[in-house]
């Protein structure tokens, strides 16, 4: 950081910087055309944000007047200049905002998109932001004064490893009134930005629902408006086509794929309001984010106020939009509005409105459902445990793989439930694949009983409450006791087949003996038909599968299992005959069963040496 002229200082960017910089000027996003979106999305923001303040501050305002946005390309100097007369950035912004990366969520990301071999995939997933002006420019020379200050400073770079800040108006570059103008010094491959027609075209393909006007500067310094400037949302349906949709989506979302779903409605009566919500068809990068933060925005009286009002709740986080209020005063504070009665109203209608629509997808739009299911159902399904309110419209919306095929919706589910079934049977586990394969499904095959199969991390949490579906319990086959007793088996001639003529009590007990402490108990099982052993939770605590997941993170109880076995199996029945080898034959059936659920038996060595004995000894002999 030395100094290396009067009041020039230069600086070094933060590593991340640096990277996604390095990834920028190797270009591993093709449409490099979308910097001038970033930018005017930048400069969007930040009358946004003057607007905001002017509440409070009517002076910001003062002689220059309503906030706008120009861009001005300079064929002769082979420059393009985007300048806004937003809120501006002083001397620490200008470092903070544009020589770091602040959100850790961004910045993980950029990590993730280094180690990956080809980013274009990745990067489409996240707003490039700013830095993106280094795929078509040089040199970067940005000019700011924050509304109301007598300073003002420019802060240049030419990428690489860091840039430079001085005060604003010592070089090429006058100091702007207020607000920031961003110089472009263009490569040469970039030319083409330079061309009214291509500027035009690409803000009218990104950028044309900016609320303020953007102006575009011809070679004769006259100015024209190219946008239309007006909130979309305010505009009545019947006047907008769907591509007008896709492109507010586009603009207000900062997004690069298609909506899937597009709400746009006004509510009149006690309070009015105007919404336009959209549903993306792909996983944003921070979807998982701890902070489950969401995304729409709320507008009074068509000023944005904030993003932070959280206007869905967070297992809708993945919605984007708008909500414009008429009735909210215009200069509520945003602390204000977490306990605002009115928003709590807006937020309850809004959320039933969303649900109420993605139903009405799922019936009308199967396809289009599927796109928002697949990308955002683990989240919607964080809802079925928060709100309990809407809990069986949130269960009526999942779309499960079951033993029966994918897709398939808990109505489906239940008019298709065997004779006597009053349950709904699920078994939560890794991958289909192992579940499919899990003998604890052995019984339910036999009759015909569709499964769930659940996969989804979170699946583990929200099954693991006391759930009921049009009146019929949620029931895990890897918990408690499973009675199938009165449905009847598909192949009525299995039944009596294999009759057990050991004694069951003494069976169990010969178990239990060996295995000790090591299983909460053992008992014969309904679950199975063919395998030997299972294991499943008790009746009572956490199902299997929420016991590994809470262990894998340090949070587990410890909860024994209970372990079943299959009496009509030659390996179990042959336990009262086994006389030496009755032990490792007791703990074999407690490891094979750890196995097929994922497990490592607790000692493996053990466990071979185990097995080698019972190989050894010619086992199992009748
Ligand atoms: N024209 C501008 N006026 C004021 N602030 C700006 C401008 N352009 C960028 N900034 C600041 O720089 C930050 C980084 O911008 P960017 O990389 O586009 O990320 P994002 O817009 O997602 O925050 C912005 O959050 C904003 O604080
Ligand atoms: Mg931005």
């Amino acid at each position: 950081m030395s100094t290396m002229e009067a009041g020039v200082e230069a600086k070094a960017f933060q590593a991340e910087v640096s990277e996604l910089l390095n990834l920028m000027v190797h270009s591993v996003y093709s449409e490099t055309e979308i910097f001038l979106r970033e930018l005017i999305s930048n400069a969007s923001d930040a009358c946004d944000k003057l607007r905001y303040e002017a509440i409070a501050s009517p002076e910001l305002i003062g002689e220059e007047g309503p906030p706008k946005i120009r861009i001005i390309p300079d064929k002769k100097a082979g420059t393009l200049t985007v300048t806004d007369t937003g809120i501006g950035m002083d001397r620490q912004e200008l470092i903070d905002n544009l020589g770091t990366i602040a959100r850790s969520g961004t910045k993980s990301f950029v990590s993730r998109l280094k180690d990956a071999k080809d980013g274009s995939g990745l990067i489409g997933q996240f707003g490039v932001g700013f830095y993106s002006a280094f795929m078509v420019a040089e040199r970067i020379v940005v000019s700011s004064r924050r509304a109301g200050s007598d300073e003002a400073w420019t802060w240049s770079s030419a990428g690489g490893a860091g840039f430079e800040i001085a005060p604003a108006g010592l070089g090429e570059v006058p100091a702007p009134k207020r607000g920031t103008d961003i110089v472009l010094h263009l490569k040469k491959d970039a030319a083409k930005y330079l061309e009214t027609y291509e500027i035009e075209r690409i803000v009218r393909s990104y950028s044309d629902n900016i609320q303020f006007p953007i102006e575009l500067v011809d070679d004769k310094g006259e100015a024209k408006q190219i946008n239309s400037a007006s909130a979309l949302w305010q505009r009545p349906k019947s006047e907008l086509k769907p591509e007008d949709y896709k492109e507010a989506y586009k603009s207000i979302a900062g997004a690069f794929d298609e909506p899937a779903m597009t709400l746009h409605y006004r509510a009149e009566g006690r309070y009015s309001y105007a919404v336009l919500l959209f549903a993306p068809s792909t996983k944003p990068f921070d979807l998982f984010d701890p902070a489950r933060k969401g995304r729409v925005k709320l507008y009074v009286r068509r000023v944005f106020i904030t993003e932070e009002a959280e206007l869905l709740p967070a297992y809708l986080r993945f919605i984007r939009g708008v909500i414009d209020s008429e009735d909210l005063p215009l200069n509520i504070s945003r602390e204000m509005l977490q306990n605002n009665p009115q928003l709590s109203q807006i937020r309850k209608a809004v959320t039933g409105r969303v649900i109420g629509e993605l139903e009405a997808l799922g019936e009308k739009q199967p396809e289009e459902f599927a796109k928002i299911w697949d990308a955002f159902g683990p989240v919607i399904k964080e809802g079925i445990y928060e709100d309990f309110e809407r809990r069986e419209k949130l269960l009526a919306l999942a779309r499960f793989t079951t033993t029966a095929g994918e897709k398939r919706t808990l109505k489906q589910y239940v008019a298709d439930l065997k004779s006597n079934q009053t349950q709904i049977y699920f078994l939560a586990g890794d991958s289909i694949e192992r579940l499919k394969s899990n003998p604890k499904l052995e019984s339910a095959a036999a009759r015909g009983i569709e499964v769930l199969l659940l996969t989804d991390p979170v699946d583990a949490f929200w099954s693991s409450m006391p759930l009921e579906f049009e009146g019929k319990p949620l029931t895990s086959l890897s918990q408690g006791d499973v009675d199938f007793a009165n449905i009847p088996l598909l192949d009525a001639s299995e039944k009596d087949e294999h009759k057990v003529d050991a004694d069951e009590a003494t069976i169990i007990a010969l178990i239990k003996s060996h295995l000790g402490e090591r299983v909460a108990d053992v008992r014969a099982s309904q679950r199975l038909t063919t395998s030997a052993s299972c294991l499943v939770a008790g009746k009572h605590g956490p199902d299997r599968e929420l016991e590994r997941l809470l262990a894998r993170q340090n949070r587990g109880i410890g909860a024994k299992p209970v372990l079943e076995v299959n009496l009509r199996h030659p390996l179990v029945a042959s336990l009262p005959q086994a006389g030496a080898n009755a032990a490792d034959l007791a703990f074999l059936l407690l490891e094979q069963a750890q196995i097929l659920d994922g497990e490592l038996p607790e000692d493996p060595a053990a466990f071979a040496n185990r097995i080698n004995r019972l190989v050894m000894a010619g086992l199992v002999e009748p």
